[in-house]
Parts: C-alpha cells; structure tokens; sequence
C-alpha cells in the first residue's frame, strides 16, 4: 500500500495543521491591531471603533428584563419571534414601499446577517463587486465563502473652495456589474466615509443589476444617522424603490440605531424565494436569536423613535464640532459625512496610514482608525468616530494638534518625501 493511501493530505503526519487557504487569507483587522497597540494603558483617547458613546436606553434592557423574568430563555423559531418580525414589518412599511413580515428574517447582529448572506448566495469562484472604502467585513466575509471580490472606489470631489464629497461614479460601477457578476455590495450610509448614495443613483444600479440578473446586497446599518436635516429620517433605500421578487437583500441591525451593540441583534430583508434557505442556514449558524433580545428589539422599534432623534441631534453637534476643527489644521483634507458617525478625512502626503495610527497611540494617547483597513481606496485617510462628547472630542483633537506640530512630517515614516 503506498503512503499516499495510508495518509491523505490532511492527515499527513508532517504537515502543519491549518485552516482552509481562503481563510489563512483573511486580513485581519488592521483596527484592531491599532487598538491591540493601546491594551493596557487607560490614558488612551478611543475614537477607534463605530461604537455609540452612551449604554442601552433603560426602557430598551427593561423590556429584556421582564421577558427574562417571565422565563422567555427558550430556543426561538429560526426566522425570528413572530411579534419581532411584525413589529419590524410596520416599522419597515412605514419608512419604504411595504415589507411583508415573511420577508423578514431576524438574526444574531448585523454580521450574521451578512455571513447568512453570503453563505446563501456565493458559491466558490464567484465575482463579487464591493463598493469601497468600506467596513472590512463586507469585502472578507465573501471571501470565506470563495468569492472573489473587486473593489469599487468611491472619489472624492471637490465641489467648491475648501469643500469636498465622496462620490460614486455610476459608469465606473456599471462597466464593473457585467453578467458574470454574483452580487454587488453596498453599504450607505457608508462606514467610513459617511457617503450617502442618491436615490437616483440607485434606481439606476437596480434597473442594470435587473436586466443582468445580478443580485444586490444593501448593506444600511446607518440608514437612520442621517445629518443636514430633520432628525428623524431614513436615507434612500433599495426598500423604496424594489419589487418584492427584485435580487435583493437589505442588512440592517439594532446596534447603530437604538446603541445595542453588545446585544447582537440584527435582521435581513429578501425575497421570498430566499427565506426557507435562510431559516436553515440560521439553524445551522446559531438557530435563532434569544428571545428576550428579541424582546428588546421590539421595544426598541416600537418605541425608539425619540432616541433616535436625540441620538442624531446629539451626533449632528458632534460631527459639526470635529468637522470645524479638523478644518483648521493644515494638510488635512475633510470631506463632510452625510450619514453615519465617522469623519474620514486625507492626510497630504500620507503614505502608511496604519503606521500614523500605531505613532498616535504610542506618542499622543490617541486611538484613530487607519484608512487602510477600508481597502486600498482608503490610504491616505484617517477615520475618526465623532460618536462622542465635545469635550472628548475637543481633548482628542488638541492631542492630534499637537502630535502634528511636533513631528516634521517630512521625516515620519507615514509620510512620502
Ligand atoms: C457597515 C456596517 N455593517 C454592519 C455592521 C455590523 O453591525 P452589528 O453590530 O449588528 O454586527 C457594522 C458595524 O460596525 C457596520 O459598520
């Protein structure tokens, strides 16, 4: 017998045990290998992750209590509690064209819902277009399931003196969505860069993903944190303008919204057609999400509306604060975000974002995010998460001024030149 029969490659006696090579190739985050920097030093100022400043509203973890007080610590149907994925029909319905409660699928944060996604729709070798600089998950996690992902960058433009906007160009886009493509992904609100795609702009991407038979997947944690207007609004949506059996999936979660990001509570919109496949890919994930969460998630829809106002009011001032300061420091560049609670502005001459951060926790106690980490459309910038106080802001801000004015640039290894 040869020793290749009695020892199939993976049970080799010399080879290293190891994961799947798509899987070996995952970045890991360079966020976290700024914040892994800081770990144990508690002078350090953390505008590093997207993380609401405040705890879960009282009235959100009292509805969490008394269902676990009523004994609700039971495994849950796999598409979610019925009074959940009623009560975030209504609220859906409210805001886009309706949403059927059997659309709906309740998951275990907003991450499941878009692993679910991905392992429902992406088959190995398949062409996925993401739109970036985007949160990392949403370019690795296809890249679990054997996609294979190109990038779409967003531009910035400048529209008048001192004033620039992320922007995405709808041809760039459409000559990547050829009929081989699987799924475009999107995500606007956009973490980091706050762009806000224009409904128009949608209705395009949707009309060409249509005729070709590619699938969208929208991606609108942020849709309510929405500045420049009123408080309580929702940004353009897939939602609005789809038809139920339109190739879409619509992510959404409770951690932005209504500050439960520890509570690992999201959903996701789709066609009929995709839900029996989804409730068994939640059975075999994680087989529901906890019942007395889902209790809080219907508090928290049913009854956030003015946390959400005081949450976007309270982010408006915070993002106008950083805004204006950012402003006044030199060879910084900072494009105004329309949504969301990030501000992620370009440095000149910055060339290695992630060892500009990694220098700003070692020498000036000041936790940003590397543009880097956003894909490569994202060197060059810094992101910074206004979700905080003036006061911290302000600290943080007089730390990054001074850290500027110590160093000439010029030498700092981040920097070309
Ligand atoms: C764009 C985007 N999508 C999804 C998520 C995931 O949210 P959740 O906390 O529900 O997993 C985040 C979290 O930062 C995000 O920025």
């Amino acid at each position: 017998m040869s020793a290749q029969k009695d020892h199939p490659p993976f049970l080799m006696a010399d080879s290293t045990p190891m994961a799947r090579e798509s899987v070996r190739d995952l970045r890991f985050s360079s966020i976290r290998e700024v914040a892994n920097a800081g770990i144990g030093r508690n002078d350090i100022l953390p505008f590093w992750f997207g993380e609401p400043d405040r705890p879960t509203p009282d009235f959100i973890c009292a509805a969490a209590q008394a269902s676990m007080a009523a004994g609700e610590t039971f495994y849950t149907p796999n598409l979610g509690e019925p009074a959940l994925r009623a009560a975030l029909s209504r609220y859906l319905s409210s805001w886009h064209r309706p949403v059927a409660e059997s659309r709906i699928a309740v998951t275990s944060s907003g991450v499941s819902a878009l692993m679910l996604t991905a392992q429902a729709l992406y088959t190995p070798g398949d062409r996925v277009v993401v739109v970036t600089p985007v949160w990392p998950n949403l370019v690795e996690i296809p890249k679990i399931l054997g996609a294979r992902v190109e990038e779409v960058p967003l531009t910035l433009r400048h529209e008048k003196a001192g004033i620039s906007r992320w922007h995405l160009d709808t041809d760039t886009l459409l000559a990547a969505l050829t009929p081989d493509c699987r799924a475009l992904v999107i995500n606007s609100p956009n973490n980091p860069s706050g762009w806000v795609m224009p409904a128009p702009q949608q209705a395009i991407v949707l009309a060409h993903c249509r005729k070709h038979g590619i699938w969208i997947v929208s991606d609108e944690v942020y849709g309510r944190i929405l500045f420049d207007g009123l408080p309580n609004r929702c940004a353009p949506s897939f939602l609005d303008i789809a038809d139920e059996q339109d190739r879409l999936v619509v992510i959404n979660s409770f951690s932005k919204s209504w500050m439960m990001t520890g509570w690992r509570l999201g959903w996701i919109v789709a066609p009929d057609a995709l839900m029996h496949d989804l409730g068994k890919l939640i059975e075999y994930n994680s087989s529901c999400a906890p019942g007395f969460i889902q209790k809080a998630g219907v508090a928290a829809v049913n009854q956030g509306e003015n946390v959400l106002r005081d949450t976007v009011t309270r982010f408006q001032a915070s993002r106008d604060f950083l805004y204006g300061k950012l402003r006044e420091l030199p060879g910084i560049e900072t494009p105004l975000p329309e949504g969301a609670m990030y501000l992620f502005f370009r440095m000149d001459g910055l060339k290695d974002s992630l060892a500009l951060c990694k220098a700003l926790v070692a020498e000036a106690g000041l936790g940003l995010a590397p543009g880097s980490a956003f894909g490569p459309a994202g060197e060059g910038c810094i992101r910074w998460c206004f979700a905080s106080s003036l006061d911290k802001l302000e600290l943080g801000v007089n730390r990054f001024r001074t850290f500027l004015a110590a160093g000439d640039r010029n030498h700092n290894r981040a920097f070309s030149g």
